[in-house]
C-alpha cells in the first residue's frame, strides 16, 4: 500500500517508528506536514495539494494531529474521507475526542463508566455541581488540555470555586470532576487498535503529584488487562469512531472509569513498556482495512430526500414488544433495520426471526415520514401566520 502519515513531527519517535515499520512491510510511505496541505474545493471533485502540487494517489493515511492544529488537520483528513482515502480515525472521532466534554457527553450515552463530571457557567451553579460530582477534593480540568496540564486537583470546595471563577474569567472552560482517591495517583492507558488492546502500561506518578502522565515524570510499568478493562476501553474508542487510540482508565473500585481517548497516541511510553511492536501492529491494521473505508452512514444516507436515518426505540408496552421484526412490518413500510440496540450489546444486520423486546432500540435507514409515524407523540409542525400584531407593527 502507498500510506501517508500525516505529522508534524517527522524526527519524533513515533513518526520515525511508524516510518520504518511500513517501511519493513514493504509499504511505500511518505510522511506529510499537515499544515503544507491545501484544500481544493474547485472543480467537480474534492482534490488536495500538498506543497503547492497536486498530491498523488494514497491508499490510507494516518493522521498524527497535534492539539495546536486541531481545525486545520481535520480539515484535511475530512478532505481525504472525501476522496476515499482510508484513515483510520475519522476527522469527526479526532474532533471529538479532543474535547473533554464533548467526549464523555458521547462516551455517557453508551454505558461507560467514567468518573462524574459536570460543567457549568454561571457562579451561582458551581458550587451545586461540585457538590454533583460527590464534593471536595475535586479535580478541575480545562476542555482540550494535554500531558497534564490543565488539570487541578482543588482540596476544598473554597479553593476549587476560586480556581473555577479565575478561569472563567480568563474566558477558559472547565471540567468538574470527582477525584477518584482509590487509583491513586496511577492509571491505565491502553492501546486500541482495531477491535483490540494491543499493549496496555501502568504510569504511576511520582512523590505527591497525582497526575500520572510520563511528561509530569511518571514511570510505567506493562500490564495484562482482564477482559473487563479491555472491553471499556475498546468500546470507547469505537463509540468515538477511533480504530488506533490510547484509552485513559482510572482502577476504580467497581472497576474501570474512563477519562479520555487520544487520537494520536505517543508510541514512546507504551513501546518501552511493554517491548511491544504497537507501530508494526497499527500498520499491519491498517494494511489490512485498506480496501474497506469507513464510511460515514449519515452522511452517504441522507442524500435522498424524504429518506434518512433515525433511531426507534421499542416502548415497554408497544405493539412491537414479542414480535419478531419480520412481522414488525418495518419492512413493508420500507423500512431497514441496520443494528439493534439491546443494552449494551449491538446485534448488527438482525435476522427477520429476531424477538423484539422492550427498550430496544432499532438504527433504522427508511422514508422520514413513516418513521416520525412511528413515534406518534411527534406531530409535524406546521409554520404558522404571525400574529396580527406583528405584521401591522412591520
Ligand atoms: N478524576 C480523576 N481522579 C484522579 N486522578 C485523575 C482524575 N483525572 C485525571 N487524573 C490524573 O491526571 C492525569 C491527567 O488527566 P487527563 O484527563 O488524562 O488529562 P491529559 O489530557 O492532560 O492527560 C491522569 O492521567 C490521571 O493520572
Ligand atoms: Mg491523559
Amino acid at each position: 500500500m502507498k500510506l501517508a502519515i500525516l505529522s508534524r513531527a517527522p524526527q519524533s519517535y513515533s513518526t520515525q517508528r511508524l516510518r520504518s515499520a511500513a517501511q519493513q512491510r514493504g509499504h511505500t510511505v511518505k510522511v506529510l506536514n499537515t499544515l503544507r496541505f491545501a484544500i481544493d474545493l474547485a472543480g467537480p471533485e474534492p482534490d488536495l495539494h500538498f506543497r503547492g502540487r497536486p498530491l498523488s494517489v494514497y491508499d490510507a493515511i494516518l493522521p498524527r494531529i497535534g492539539n495546536s492544529i486541531t481545525y486545520f488537520g481535520t480539515a484535511v483528513v475530512r478532505q481525504f474521507e472525501q476522496m476515499d482515502v482510508y484513515t483510520p480515525n475519522t476527522a469527526n472521532g479526532i474532533v471529538n475526542a479532543r474535547d473533554k466534554l464533548r467526549a464523555t457527553q458521547i462516551l455517557s450515552r453508551h454505558n461507560i463508566a467514567m468518573p462524574a463530571t459536570a460543567f457549568v457557567r454561571n457562579r451561582a451553579d458551581v458550587r451545586p455541581a461540585i457538590e454533583q460530582v460527590g464534593g471536595a477534593p475535586v479535580v478541575i480540568k480545562l476542555l482540550e488540555g494535554t500531558q497534564g496540564i490543565g488539570v487541578i486537583l482543588a482540596p476544598d470546595a473554597k479553593v476549587a470555586e476560586a480556581i473555577i471563577e479565575t478561569l472563567h474569567s480568563t474566558k477558559q472552560n472547565v471540567l468538574i470532576q470527582q477525584f477518584i482517591a482509590e487509583s491513586r495517583g496511577r492509571d491505565i492507558r491502553a492501546l486500541v487498535v482495531g477491535d483490540r488492546v494491543v499493549a496496555a502500561m501502568r504510569r504511576s506518578a511520582v512523590g505527591d503529584e497525582f497526575r500520572s502522565n510520563v511528561h509530569r515524570g511518571g514511570s510505567v510499568e506493562p500490564v495484562e488487562l482482564t477482559p473487563e478493562y479491555e472491553r471499556a476501553a475498546v468500546r470507547s474508542a469505537q463509540i468515538m469512531g477511533l480504530k488506533i487510540a490510547g484509552v485513559d482508565m482510572l482502577e476504580g473500585n467497581d472497576g474501570p472509569l474512563v477519562m479520555e481517548v487520544n487520537s494520536s497516541p505517543g508510541l514512546q511510553g507504551i513501546e518501552a513498556a511493554t517491548k511491544l511492536d504497537v507501530a508494526g501492529a497499527i500498520i499491519d491494521y491498517i494494511s489490512n482495512e485498506v480496501a474497506f473505508p469507513d464510511i460515514d452512514i449519515r452522511q452517504r444516507l441522507a442524500v435522498s430526500t424524504g429518506y434518512g436515518v433515525a433511531e426507534l426505540v421499542v416502548h415497554s408496552g408497544a405493539d412491537l414488544v414479542g414480535k419478531t421484526l419480520g412481522e414488525s412490518g418495518l419492512l413493508e413500510r420500507d423500512i431497514t433495520v441496520l443494528t439493534l440496540n439491546r443494552g449494551t450489546t449491538v446485534i448488527p444486520n438482525p435476522r427477520a426471526r429476531q424477538v423484539l423486546q422492550p427498550e430496544d432500540r432499532l438504527l433504522c435507514f427508511g422514508k422520514t415520514e413513516e418513521m416520525r409515524s412511528l413515534n406518534p407523540t411527534r406531530r409535524r409542525a406546521r409554520v404558522r401566520k404571525l400574529p396580527k400584531k406583528v405584521e401591522e407593527a412591520s
